[in-house]
């Protein structure tokens, strides 16, 4: 492969001989002997191998089991060894972990040591947040929690805010590496107009964009990915933008930077993406690996689906559009041609009375059992406008479409409601797996329908408002 290049712990490191779906966990500990990032699930569950990462849009935690190591490529990444001053000081989350006594196995610690200095450096206070995908089982969470608030108002020790300043002396902020000439490597293309024309020449390539699904190919599946088409490059892809009444939202947007940037426009939408996996997952995933894997319980396409968006595909010069719902077809099959990617979405830039419902086994960091989207419209008492869509319910995400026509033209009352969940019967025939029975998952949607109902009426029915 072409030549990647990235500072680890402040060093530069060129690397051109590495695979490109080797894991920066497995070269760490493999190679570099920094054995201090751990291995506990491999597949993005536990945080035990969590590192900081650095580019020109910021410093974010990673966890490095599934990440590859050309995407670190213009980078700068911090593992554990390197959290520590160069006379060997601790850095103060690590002080007051200590002083606080958080940690007890230590195997846990060193993943939840870099997502607190990772949010120290930025300056977040949603500890609870910020440590959801840092699992402990010894220790508990109380003194961790009390070791993050500890080191809120310590400084940032200077070794750790200079990694910008190195990245930008040694490293270009386009992100391709000093010295290469600025050739850009042929399977990290660095626009959306490269990315079209090497997938159209490479069809069968699999295209890596966050690798929070991909990576799991690899580590639990023992998948050969090759060829493979890295898309971190693509900053053209990495925006959002509003325009008029309309919110265009690149597929290569991660699904933190899509909830930061949905909290005042679409609430719902952004409460909802908190309940996405873990802060390390949500920095690295996009919302167009979300859409693009196809899966029936991803939780992107019932939100979206319910939103009205629309999708936006590319292959080559070609480009065409369709409502999100028409792109899922069958189970795990989707309306993509060969050598097509998945360009943006676009979502309206208001919908009041959009509210998305999670329903897992564990509030955080879990896959979805039911994911229902619900988005009406009522003018005077009466509803003419209906959108419910639900992941988890069938093979692929889906309108409810025998519960909306129940609801269209009717008046918005609790009986009208009752009448569609009842109708909703008709939409689904959910399986039966360890996450819920089909009885269940028939249940629980039915009763978000009423649960919307008196949502919108004022009731309070979120976990998170509700008291005893
Ligand atoms: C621990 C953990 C927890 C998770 N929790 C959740 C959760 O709560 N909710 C949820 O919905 N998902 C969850 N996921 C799944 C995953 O994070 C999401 O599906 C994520 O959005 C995938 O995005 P990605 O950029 O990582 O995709 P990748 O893994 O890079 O790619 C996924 C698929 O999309 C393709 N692809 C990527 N980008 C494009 C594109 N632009 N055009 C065409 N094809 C493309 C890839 O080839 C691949 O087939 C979780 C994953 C992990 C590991
Ligand atoms: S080893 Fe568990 S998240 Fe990486
Ligand atoms: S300190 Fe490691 S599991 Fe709790």
């Amino acid at each position: 492969m072409t030549e990647i290049a990235f500072l680890l712990n402040g060093t530069q490191i060129r690397l051109g001989a590495e695979p490109p779906t080797r894991t920066l966990l497995d070269w760490l500990r493999e190679t570099r002997g920094l054995t201090g990032t751990k291995e506990g699930c491999n597949e993005g569950d536990c945080g035990a191998c969590t590192v900081m990462v650095t580019d020109e849009t910021g410093v974010r935690a990673l966890n490095a089991c599934i990440l590859f190591l050309p995407q670190l490529h213009g980078k700068a990444v911090r593992t554990v060894e390197g959290l520590t001053g160069p006379q060997g000081q601790m850095h103060p989350v690590q002080e007051t972990m200590v002083a606080h006594h958080g940690s007890q196995c230590g195997f846990c610690t060193p993943g939840f040591i870099m997502s607190m200095a990772a949010a120290h450096l930025t300056g977040r206070r949603d500890h609870d947040d910020v440590l959801a995908g840092n699992l402990c089982r010894c220790t508990g969470y109380a003194p961790i929690i009390r070791a993050a608030e500890a080191a809120e108002t310590l400084p940032a020790p200077d070794w750790v805010k200079d990694d910008p300043a190195i990245l930008s002396r040694q490293i270009s902020s386009g992100g391709e590496a000093a010295g290469l000439g600025g050739q850009t490597a042929p399977l990290h293309p660095q626009s959306s107009g490269e990315l079209a024309a090497l997938y159209a020449q490479m069809p069968d390539a699999t295209l890596i964009a966050g690798a929070t699904d991909v990576g799991l190919w690899v580590t639990k599946q023992l998948r050969d990915l090759a060829p493979v088409i890295f898309l971190n490059g693509v900053t053209d892809l990495q925006q959002i933008e509003v325009a008029g009444d309309t919110i265009r939202i690149g597929a290569g947007v991660t699904v933190e930077d899509l909830r930061l940037a949905m909290q005042d426009r679409h609430p719902a939408l952004a409460a909802m993406l908190r309940r996405f996996a873990s802060v390390q997952v949500r920095n690295a995933a996009t919302i167009g690996g979300n859409i693009a894997n196809g899966s029936p319980i991803g939780d992107g396409p019932p939100a979206l689906i319910a939103m009205g968006a629309t999708l936006h595909l590319r292959r080559g010069e070609d480009r065409r559009s369709m409502p999100l719902e028409s792109f899922f077809l069958d189970y795990r099959k989707q309306d993509r041609l060969p050598g097509e990617f998945v360009e943006a979405i676009t979502i309206p830039a208001s919908a009041p009375a959009l509210r998305i419902y999670k329903l897992s086994k564990r509030f955080d960091q879990d896959i979805s059992a039911v994911c229902g989207g619900f988005n009406l419209t009522v003018a005077d008492g009466v509803v003419t406008g209906a959108r419910i869509a639900f992941g988890g319910m069938a093979g692929i995400p889906k309108r409810a479409a025998a519960a909306e026509a129940a609801l269209l033209g009717r008046p918005f009352t609790l009986d009208t409601v009752q009448a569609a969940a009842a109708a909703m019967a008709g939409d689904f025939t959910p399986l039966t797996d360890m996450r819920a029975s089909a009885a269940y998952r028939m249940q629980a949607a039915q009763n978000m329908l009423i649960r919307y109902f008196h949502d919108l009426n004022g009731v309070a029915v979120d976990v998170l408002e509700v008291s005893a």
